[in-house]
């Protein structure tokens, strides 16, 4: 049996079932003077009085457990989270305090229209924000995930193009550097998906898409800046080359901490696009959602929208179902209020000037990050990057330590690791995002924990590929723990 809390630098905790004592009760509650309810009446089916080995323990141990539990979570409000491609920032707590007014949190979602005039008035006004800071012309906020952004402006495309009697364009063209959701949502639209390889630079040319445009190209679909953190800085050109073959362009935008009031999609020649509210815009992202993906498009594909739009009528709003040839409804109600809410309260707080100087942020530590650990870590593709940096483990082979060794061993430096093995293009990839919202001591806190690292990989590697140490559960027999998972706990006896 083990015991509870830390034990030297080793963070354990035995399991309730573990810390169990037959008889021991619960909190105490005083015998009721009414007369006392059935509880198989209140509960029917789902009362059970044959739980074996049910634990039996004091509030306190009860709360403790889960305390102590939550004590072990990493999380932002905890430390630096540089998952790149993953925007893990600090969400200011304001906007979660204006996510959970009264007004928002207790809405009944089929409330008629003039009942919740603020909420619609509040998706009205962040579908002009979006408008201006991509430059398009209508947003919808309906998608509830960036994924899903991506299915709903494919769907759009799709829908252009059949109008136009030119069904038979259902070609994709990705770039080997975009999102990986990206040939997913466009394959999942019973589209064809063709790879466009980057340049040795890692970005796209001209005359790498040139060849492959053809009167089936339906569009292109281009993550900006791409996964390994590069502008790609002949966009303007390729969006000119995909446009006269009839085909339009998609914009993944999940990464618009890098651009935003800096450039605008519009201005790339990008006529659809989806952000990432649950990246940029305030909301952590992780955790599997919930999300927001609001998609951002020119006019020629505002038939296409999904049910209900919102629309301002002099002072009011209402919702629209009677749109003809819209793709349909995509998720129940307007999507997913509390983050769109979420991100209006952060776009408000920061003003225009303060959303440039995110970017200007966000771009510059990430630049700072790759140059503090350059001299140490291979930088596959070399020049200015955005938002993101992409480190390697090239140099650290040589001593057998492997990228997954760097990003358990930062576990034990107390960092969240960054994103590994991603973007796909670079062999053993560390892709490190620190975010606008990180200070200059945090980050040469992260510098010098990497360097550490550099250091130990090649004086000690031991230590590197025997990590993490700290962690209740070290280095886990992956294979195993997948294939023959153990779920349930039980008796060390039965065992
Ligand atoms: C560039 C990019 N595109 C698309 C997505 C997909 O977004 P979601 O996870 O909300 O589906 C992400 C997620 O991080 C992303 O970074």
């Amino acid at each position: 049996m083990t015991t509870p809390g830390r034990t030297g630098l080793i963070l354990d905790e035995p399991l309730l079932f573990e810390r169990s004592r037959p008889g021991r009760p619960g909190p105490a509650v005083e015998t009721p003077d009414v007369p006392e309810a059935d509880p198989a009446r209140v509960l029917g089916a789902a009362l059970r009085d044959d739980i074996e080995d049910f634990p039996e323990l004091s509030e306190i141990d009860v709360v403790r457990h889960y305390t102590r539990l939550s004590q072990w979570n990493y999380s932002i409000d905890a430390g630096l989270y540089p998952l790149g491609s993953c925007t893990m920032k600090y969400n200011p707590k304001l906007n979660e305090v204006a996510a959970s007014l009264p007004g928002i949190i207790d809405v009944h979602p089929l409330t008629p229209d003039a009942g919740v005039q603020g909420l619609l008035g509040m998706a009205w006004e962040l579908e002009q924000i979006l408008c201006e800071i991509s430059g398009l012309d209508r947003v919808t906020l309906q998608p509830a995930a960036g994924a899903q952004g991506e299915f709903v402006g494919m769907k759009m495309i799709r829908a252009y193009h059949a109008a136009r009697g030119e069904g038979e364009r259902n070609r994709v063209l990705i770039p080997d550097t975009a999102h990986g959701t990206n040939p997913a949502s466009a394959a999942l639209n019973g589209m064809e998906v063709v790879e466009v390889r980057s340049g040795e630079d890692g970005i796209l040319h001209p005359e790498l898409i040139r060849p492959l445009l053809d009167d089936r190209t339906s569009a292109l679909m281009l993550t900006n800046p791409n996964t390994l953190g590069l502008f790609e800085s002949h966009v303007e050109e390729v969006s000119r080359l995909v446009h006269e073959a009839g085909g339009l362009v998609y914009l993944d935008g999940a990464n618009m901490n890098a651009l935003m009031g800096v450039a605008k999609p519009r201005d790339m020649g990008v006529d659809v696009m989806h952000f990432n509210l649950h990246k940029t815009f305030s909301t952590p992202h992780g955790g599997g959602g919930p999300g927001s993906g609001p998609v951002a498009i020119r006019n020629l594909l505002a038939p296409y929208l999904p049910v209900p739009v919102v629309r301002k009528e002099r002072d009011s709003y209402r919702l629209d179902d009677e749109l003809p040839h819209s793709i349909g409804r995509v998720h129940a109600f307007l999507g997913n209020a509390g983050i769109w809410v979420r991100a209006l309260a952060y776009i408000r707080t920061l003003g225009a000037k303060g959303l440039y100087e995110v970017t200007e942020l966000a771009v510059l530590n990430a630049n700072y990050v790759l140059e503090e650990l350059r001299d140490v870590y291979d930088v596959p593709r070399d020049g200015r990057v955005m938002h993101e940096c992409i480190l390697s483990d090239a140099r650290q082979q040589d001593a057998g330590v492997t990228t997954a060794d760097i990003a358990k061993r930062l576990m034990d430096k107390g960092f969240h690791p960054p994103t590994i093995y991603f973007p796909l293009v670079v062999s053993g990839a560390l892709m490190i995002e620190p975010t606008e919202t990180e200070t200059l001591e945090t980050l040469d806190e992260f510098v010098a924990a990497m360097r550490e690292i550099a250091e130990e990989s090649r004086d000690e590697p031991e230590l590197v590929t025997g990590a993490p140490s700290r962690p209740k559960v070290t280095r886990l027999d992956e294979v195993r723990a997948a294939r023959r998972p153990r779920l349930r706990w039980k008796p060390p006896e039965s065992e």
